[in-house]
């Protein structure tokens, strides 16, 4: 690991600098993005966990905290749940903060193809309804939906940046996922995304 991380009581990890090189234009990212189902056993270091969370939908600008990703409304309702082999962790994306929110190996609840408990990384694309002030329920599903895709193809063009793996997926086992993770009502799965190196 390239830049020290610090572990916060109740077991919430303070993320690393994110590193903005190698840089690469974003015409030959698009050229390269891909989704990869077959992942190898190489874990991610923090820095690259960092980095990743913040192309994601991180803080970008100075400006009221805007982000990397667009939203409907500027609702910035996706949280983004990390689920690694060690415990799950909800991204604090201003306080570039890992929340813990459930210990133990979830990454096989996330989804139900093969590779989901194996990768080291499941991001999973949470919508908090409770953010989107006035919308109808047609309105929440729909910008919600679209919101996690944003996010989802920025964490396409980073891993393609990066040599990395990466597929977004709607398989996933909602009903169990949601209180393993401690959702409530208000916050519903969207999309899940497995990362990893190949292998
Ligand atoms: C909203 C959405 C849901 C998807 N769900 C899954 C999924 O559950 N499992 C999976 O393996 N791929 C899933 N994919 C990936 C697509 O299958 C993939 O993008 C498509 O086959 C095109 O391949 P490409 O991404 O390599 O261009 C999903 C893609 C999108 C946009």
């Amino acid at each position: 690991m390239s830049a020290r991380a610090e572990t916060h009581e109740f077991g919430s990890i303070a993320l690393p600098a994110a590193n903005w090189e190698p840089a690469r234009p974003v015409l030959e990212l698009l050229r390269m993005r891909h989704s990869s189902r077959e992942f190898g056993p190489r874990e991610i270091d923090q820095r690259a966990l960092a980095t990743l969370l913040w192309a994601a939908f991180g803080v970008n600008r100075d400006d009221r905290g805007g982000r990397t990703a667009p939203s409907a409304h500027d609702w910035r309702e996706i949280e983004i749940y990390a689920v690694l082999a060690r415990g799950a962790y909800r991204y604090d994306a201003p306080a570039s903060v890992l929340h813990l929110v459930a210990t133990g190996d979830l990454r096989a609840m996330t989804g139900v193809q093969n590779f989901v408990g194996s990768a080291p990384l499941d991001l999973v694309y949470v919508a908090d309804f409770a953010k989107m002030i006035d919308a109808t329920p047609e309105q929440r599903t729909f910008y919600a939906a679209a919101d996690a895709a944003v996010v989802a193809q920025n964490v396409y063009l980073f891993c393609a940046c990066t040599g990395m793996a990466t597929v977004v997926r709607g398989l996933v086992d909602r009903r169990r996922l949601a209180p393993a993770l401690g959702l409530d009502p208000k916050q519903r799965i969207v999309l899940a995304q497995t990362v990893g190196y190949p292998p």
